[in-house]
């Protein structure tokens, strides 16, 4: 897959400027930087959400979204999850894989931030794309549906063969599951890195990076 180049400028500053890449197809990329680097709008932009400066939407594929801020509908759970596709064994097999079965019938307004989360997982995976954006889908969750959301989108690109982006504050969730880290800086990309390099980064930058957030 090739992304185009891309800039994005709010109220006159560069929020983010990446240049062309080539990404392989079926990878897992985990999406790395401080607060502000431009992580979420740069998945915007891949994902269509966001307009580009340029105007042109970088990628032409059937394409999932998990926002950052995850959301429920005025309807229970199970209905939340199935607004996202009909198959109701589908529904019920993910929502158990994710702890979610005793929660159907709840209104999904009244869902903690963690459960929240789970619900929005699974209805992003009720449909089958070529490309997966996630933006930090586990920041709310505790470490038991962390891990279960980690086996369950990795199950899911296997299945699916899809490309699957995860932004992350999490160094060692960027090592379980990513085959690569993209590292942002200052709405730059400032450092690509094989998953199994990160011990040997190539900027000083990155170096850095890793070295304060790595442990
Ligand atoms: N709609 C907007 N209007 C103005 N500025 C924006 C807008 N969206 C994002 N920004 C700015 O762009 C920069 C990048 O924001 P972004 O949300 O992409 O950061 P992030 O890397 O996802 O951070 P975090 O780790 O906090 O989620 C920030 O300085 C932010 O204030
Ligand atoms: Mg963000």
């Amino acid at each position: 897959m090739i992304i185009r180049g891309l800039t994005k400028t709010y109220n006159g500053r560069c929020v983010v400027e990446l240049p062309s890449m080539e990404l392989n197809d079926g990878r897992i990329y985990a999406i790395v930087g401080t607060n502000g680097s431009g992580k979420s709008t740069m998945v915007k932009l891949l994902a269509g959400i966001e307009k580009p400066d340029t105007g042109r939407k970088p990628l032409d594929l059937n394409i999932g979204y998990m926002p950052q801020q995850s959301y429920a509908f005025r309807m229970n759970v199970l209905k939340n999850i199935m607004l996202n596709g009909d198959d109701a064994e589908r529904a019920m097999v993910l929502s158990e894989k994710m702890g979610l079965t005793a929660l159907l019938g709840k209104s999904a307004k009244t869902l903690s931030g963690g459960e929240l989360a789970r619900m929005a997982l699974c209805r992003l995976l009720m449909k089958d794309y070529d490309v997966l954006f996630l933006d930090e889908p586990t920041a709310a969750m505790d470490i038991e549906a962390t891990a279960k959301s980690e086996a369950l989108i990795k199950d899911y690109q296997e299945k699916t063969g899809c490309t699957v982006f995860i932004v992350s504050h999490s160094l060692q969730q960027a090592k379980r599951m990513s085959d690569e880290v993209i590292f942002l800086s200052e709405g730059r990309l400032a450092e690509r890195c094989p998953t199994n390099r990160l011990d040997a980064p190539e900027t000083d930058e990155f170096r850095r990076f890793l070295e304060f957030y790595g442990s």
